[in-house]
């Protein structure tokens, strides 16, 4: 294996000393950038590019080319699991995701089969191995997986959802139906993301976009437990090296508190709680990665250059801070104004590690 010749990330997840705060950026490859854009076109569609090793790694560097990041994120998205458990995932312009065959009673949830994660994913872990190889280890390879509970409302609405009628109406008239859904789709997770790292990712993430859109109670039902029981199975070290897992619950507020009892290594943080609260919430047992609100990347250089310094301020001194947005940036930014973020980190965080 070739060393890896910026570790920053892997070690400010490990919460161990770095020179500056890393920084990564959710959705960094996608339709912001114009070069992501011609080589959708070349590929066809979304999932065409997802299912092809050489443009989804060409899309996984593109963002790399332009910005001065910390780590690369495997081009793929979180419902190709769903996908491959029969649910026949397609696109609709305008309309997001959408299944051919949605999960619309309890014997369907009830017939749903763990599928063989080689044969029915294996072109995400040929997309790994590519990109392993092009890095080259310039930089870190992040996988990552939706959690059950997120997939879930996909699964069961058939599409994106604002008030998640059905899975809700599931968590109160069939639970045991529900529990039976993560369950499936935890061990069918846990067996992705693990060949994941098999193939050469470094550490991992569970985007939980959600689980926070149920009451507490159930949040720790249905969306804590299947991540955890997730964490509990992953590969922890590979090569000599931990393999960090970072949970992204948007909106988890105070249940940051629960998510760092897991045994995970780092928690997401959204825009709208202060990191400096979140780092009381979980007592510095895990590293913590925000938090900007990326509507600030629509602002000028000088409000994006203040917003960088709140939110290094805000974590304060010391290790375990890993910089990026508080949720994925949007199709609608300049490139440029990134450029304005990254540099910003560069440039201010070094006093944050004396
Ligand atoms: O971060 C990265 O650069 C890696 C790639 C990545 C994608 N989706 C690519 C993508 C990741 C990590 C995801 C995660 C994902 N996908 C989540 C969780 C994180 C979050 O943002 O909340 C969710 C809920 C999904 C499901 C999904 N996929 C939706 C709702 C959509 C439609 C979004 C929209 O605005 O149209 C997608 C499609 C998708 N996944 C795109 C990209 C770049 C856009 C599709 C396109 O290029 O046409």
């Amino acid at each position: 294996m070739t060393e890896l010749k910026n570790d920053l990330l892997l070690r400010a997840l490990m919460k161990e000393p770095v020179p500056r705060t890393p920084l990564w950026i959710m959705r960094q490859a996608g339709r912001y950038l114009p070069e992501y854009r011609a080589t959708r076109e070349q590929a066809g569609d979304f999932m065409s590019l997802c299912r092809n090793p050489d443009l989804a790694c060409e899309v996984t560097l593109q963002p790399l080319r332009r910005y001065a990041l910390d780590a690369a994120i495997l081009f793929s998205d979180i419902l190709t699991v769903p996908d491959a458990m029969g649910l026949g995932l397609y696109f609709v312009t305008g309309e997001g995701p959408k299944f051919r065959d949605p999960l619309q009673t309890v014997d369907a949830i009830r017939n749903l089969r763990v599928p063989d994660v080689e044969k029915e994913l294996g072109y995400v872990f040929d997309a790994v191995r590519t990109i392993r190889r092009e890095l080259n280890g310039e930089v870190p390879l992040i996988g990552f997986a939706g959690s059950p509970f997120t997939c879930g409302t996909y699964m069961v609405e058939g599409g994106s959802s604002r008030e998640f009628p059905t899975i809700k109406g599931l968590a109160a008239d069939a639970p045991e139906a529900l529990d039976e859904l993560m369950d499936k789709v935890a061990d069918t997770t846990t067996e992705y993301l693990n060949a994941q790292i098999e193939a050469g990712a470094q550490a991992v993430q569970i985007f939980d976009t959600w689980g926070a859109a149920l009451e507490p109670d159930n949040f720790r039902r249905f969306s804590l437990a299947s991540m955890q029981k997730i964490v509990d199975g992953l590969i922890r070290e590979k090569d000599g090296r931990r393999i960090p897992v970072i949970l992204f619950t948007k909106g988890a507020g105070p249940l940051l508190k629960d998510l760092a009892d897991t045994g995970c290594d780092a928690l997401g943080v959204d825009w709208t709680t202060d990191l400096e609260q979140a780092r009381e919430y979980v007592q510095d047992k895990v590293a913590l990665q925000g938090n900007l609100d990326p509507a600030t990347l629509r602002e000028s250089p000088e409000v994006i250059r203040e917003g960088v310094a709140r939110t290094l301020a805000s974590y304060g001194n010391g290790p375990g801070h890993v910089f990026n947005l508080g949720h994925g940036i949007t199709p609608d930014i300049d490139p440029d104004n990134l450029g304005v973020l990254v540099d910003a980190v560069h440039e201010m965080s070094p006093q944050y590690h004396t």
